[in-house]
């Protein structure tokens, strides 16, 4: 069952892009040519596989990205259109290409992404006012969600504004050489997984310990909440007073394409809903337990009452880690 609202929207700041997926049998890199198949063409992105996630759960979204005037934001925002999400602050750029990504699923379901950032980058030292201009108009409660495939000088604008607004801040620290540690004083969850971890804080996230020693660097390093993403698919969450180990629960992994988005936006419909940090935390778990079990990222997103199965089966393993 959905938890009571708050008036609040999620902001999703970040990248928009056309994902051109396929299945590959062979490792990338081992011959010159390699075969694909099962080619897709879908809508993705950072930012509008967050906004996807979230209005899939039934949450507000609006997404604040750039894009080309080209075919393939056709393709970038088709998806997120019949969503209704709102697409008021996605310009689209005169002349610019949009980003796209090329994306391979081996066997296993651990993806390799390689992507062309292209308009994502097309922002201006002028654009500032925009972006306070986007934020600003959010409804009270609202929850800012920015990842770092767009320039770095915007993300801190939306944080800053958000944080004067007294949203919640959700950063997603991808890819982690763009992150600005200053402003980590002002972010309430930061969520990278294992490898962006290691970027951030020089602790590959292996374990959950492993993770625990991450999650309390970048408590150090001044967020209120860090939540590591784990290679197992389980997380762990510290703040000030607590650290939880979140395990995974079996699943088949078909692709793991924009799990960590489903984890974000999951997490964001969470702090609307007001849910406790555990609950937050399971709820982001399941979201992108489900995410891997289909092919695509916004094809596999779940509803919400697969979600919840998901939920309440991780809810039951959860563990608390001391700080020692
Ligand atoms: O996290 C998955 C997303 O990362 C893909 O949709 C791709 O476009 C890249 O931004």
């Amino acid at each position: 069952m959905a938890k009571e609202m708050t008036q609040g929207i999620i902001l999703s700041l970040g990248s928009v892009n056309a994902d051109f997926q396929v299945r590959v049998d062979q490792k990338i890199g081992e011959t010159t040519t390699v075969l694909a198949r099962d080619f897709r063409r879908l809508s993705g992105g950072k930012a509008a596989n967050v906004a996807y996630l979230a209005s899939k759960l039934g949450a507000p979204a609006s997404i604040i990205a750039r894009v080309g005037d080209d075919d393939l934001s056709l393709q970038a925002l088709g998806a997120l259109k019949e969503m209704a999400i709102d697409l008021r602050h996605v310009e689209k750029v005169q002349g610019a290409t949009t980003g796209f990504s090329m994306i391979m699923v081996p066997a296993d379901g651990k993806k390799n992404i390689m992507l062309s950032t292209n308009a994502n980058d097309a922002w201006e030292e002028s654009d500032h006012q925009k972006v306070r201009v986007a934020i600003a108009e959010a409804p009270e409660g609202s929850v800012l969600v920015v990842d770092y495939e767009i320039p770095a000088f915007i993300v801190e604008v939306a944080i800053k504004a958000a944080h004067e607004k007294g949203f919640s801040i959700v950063l997603d620290p991808s890819p982690p050489v763009r992150v600005n540690k200053a402003l980590f004083f002002m972010v309430d969850y930061i969520v990278p997984d294992a490898s962006e971890a290691e970027g951030l804080t020089g602790s590959r996230a292996t374990s959950a310990e492993e993770g625990k020693k991450a999650a309390l660097k970048l408590l150090q390093d001044g967020v209120r909440h860090a939540i590591i993403k784990l290679e197992d698919g389980g997380c762990v969450i510290a703040n000030a007073e607590i650290i939880l180990h979140v395990p995974p629960v079996e699943v088949e992994v078909v692709d793991t394409t924009g799990a960590g988005d489903a984890f974000a936006g999951a997490l964001a419909v969470a702090i609307l809903e007001k849910r406790t940090l555990k609950d937050m935390a399971c709820f982001a778990v399941a979201a992108s337990h489900a995410a891997v079990t289909a092919y695509g990222s916004q094809p596999a997103y779940p509803a919400r009452e697969r979600l919840e199965e998901l939920f309440d089966q991780i809810s039951a393993k959860v563990k608390k880690l001391h700080a020692k």
